[in-house]
C-alpha cells in the first residue's frame, strides 16, 4: 500500500471483523449493513457488494487453510497527495486477510480481568473507522496492569470495552449500554440481546453508572471474536462475589447461534444451489 493511502496518513477508513470457521461466515449480513452505514456515515464509497467481499473472503479463507478464525476487511478512502479535505479523483483502497484463531467453545472459561479507564474516543463511535489509537491506548494500559479488557468511562457513565460491547447483570436484569454515537453497535451485542429475550431475561438499555459496581453481580463484555467473554474482577473496582448464571446461559446461547452460522457449506455453494 502506497504511503499515501488516505488510511496510513489520516485514519480515513472503515473496517468489519468477522468470525469465520470452514469457510463459513457468521452475522455476514449484519457486517455487511454495518459496513454500509459506516461508509455511507464517512461518505466513502465501497466499491464491492456483499457478494463480492463474499467470493474475497472464501478465496482467502481456502489460501489460509485455518479452521477457525477472524475476516478483516477495510475499505480506505485511497491514494492521494496529504490533504485533509476528500481528494478529487482517489478510488478506494481495499484490504482483506484472514487471521486464524483460536477459541475455547465449551465450558464457562477463565473469567478475565479488566481495566476501568477514561474513555478517551471521539463522539462518533457508532462508526467502526481505523481510527482506533485511543481502543490501542486503552488496550494497551489494561495489558500493563494484566488486564484482558479495558473498561471505558465517560461522563460517570460505562460506555464499551476497547474493542468489545459492555454488559452488566445487577438484580436479574442485563444492563448494557443503549446504541448512540458514544458506542459501536456491535454484532455480538445484538445476537446476545436477541437471545436473552428469546430467554425471557430483563433488558435495560442504559448506561451503567461507574459509582455503582458495588451492586453488579456479573459482568461480561461481547466481541466477534471474544464471543460472550465473563469479566472476574474490574481492577480495583468491582469482584465477582458468586456464580455468573445469566452470563453462562447467555454464552452458551450466543456459542449456540455461531454454531448454527458456520455449519455446513459455504455461504455462495449454498446460494449457488
Ligand atoms: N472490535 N466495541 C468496539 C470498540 C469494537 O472495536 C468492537 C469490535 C466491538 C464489538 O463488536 P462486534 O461484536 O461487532 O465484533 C465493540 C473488533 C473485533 C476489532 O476491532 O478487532
Amino acid at each position: 500500500m502506497p504511503v499515501t493511502d488516505r488510511a496510513f496518513l489520516f485514519g480515513d477508513g472503515i473496517y468489519e471483523v468477522v468470525f469465520g470457521r470452514d469457510g463459513r461466515f457468521a452475522f455476514w449480513e449484519l457486517h455487511m449493513q454495518r459496513l454500509a452505514r459506516s461508509a455511507a456515515e464517512v461518505e466513502l464509497k465501497v466499491p464491492l457488494d456483499s457478494g463480492q467481499w463474499l467470493a474475497v473472503a472464501e478465496r482467502l479463507w481456502a489460501d489460509a487453510g485455518c479452521e477457525t478464525g477472524s475476516l478483516y476487511l477495510e475499505v480506505s478512502r485511497g491514494v492521494a497527495p496529504r490533504e485533509h479535505s476528500f481528494p478529487e479523483r482517489a478510488e478506494p483502497t481495499v484490504v482483506a486477510f484472514v487471521k486464524e484463531l483460536k477459541v475455547a467453545t465449551e465450558g464457562d472459561g477463565e473469567a478475565a480481568l479488566a481495566v476501568l479507564l477514561p474513555d478517551q474516543r471521539w463522539l462518533r463511535c457508532d462508526i467502526k473507522s481505523v481510527n482506533l489509537l485511543p481502543n490501542v491506548l486503552a488496550r494497551q494500559a489494561a495489558k500493563r496492569q494484566g488486564g484482558r479488557e479495558a473498561i471505558l468511562v465517560r461522563d460517570g457513565l460505562l460506555t464499551e470495552g476497547a474493542a468489545t460491547n459492555l454488559f452488566l447483570v445487577r438484580q436479574g436484569e442485563l444492563w448494557t449500554h443503549p446504541l448512540d454515537q458514544h458506542i459501536l453497535p456491535g454484532v455480538t451485542r445484538h445476537v446476545v440481546l436477541e437471545e436473552a429475550r428469546r430467554l425471557g431475561i430483563p433488558i435495560r438499555l442504559e448506561a451503567y453508572p461507574a459509582d455503582e459496581l458495588a451492586l453488579v453481580d456479573e459482568v461480561f463484555v461481547t466481541g466477534t471474536t471474544s464471543h460472550v467473554l465473563a469479566i472476574g474482577e474490574i481492577l480495583g473496582h468491582w469482584r465477582r462475589s458468586g456464580p455468573d448464571p445469566i452470563t453462562a446461559r447467555l454464552r452458551q446461547a450466543y456459542l449456540g447461534r455461531l454454531e448454527a452460522e458456520t455449519m455446513g457449506a459455504p455461504h455462495s455453494a449454498q446460494s449457488a444451489g
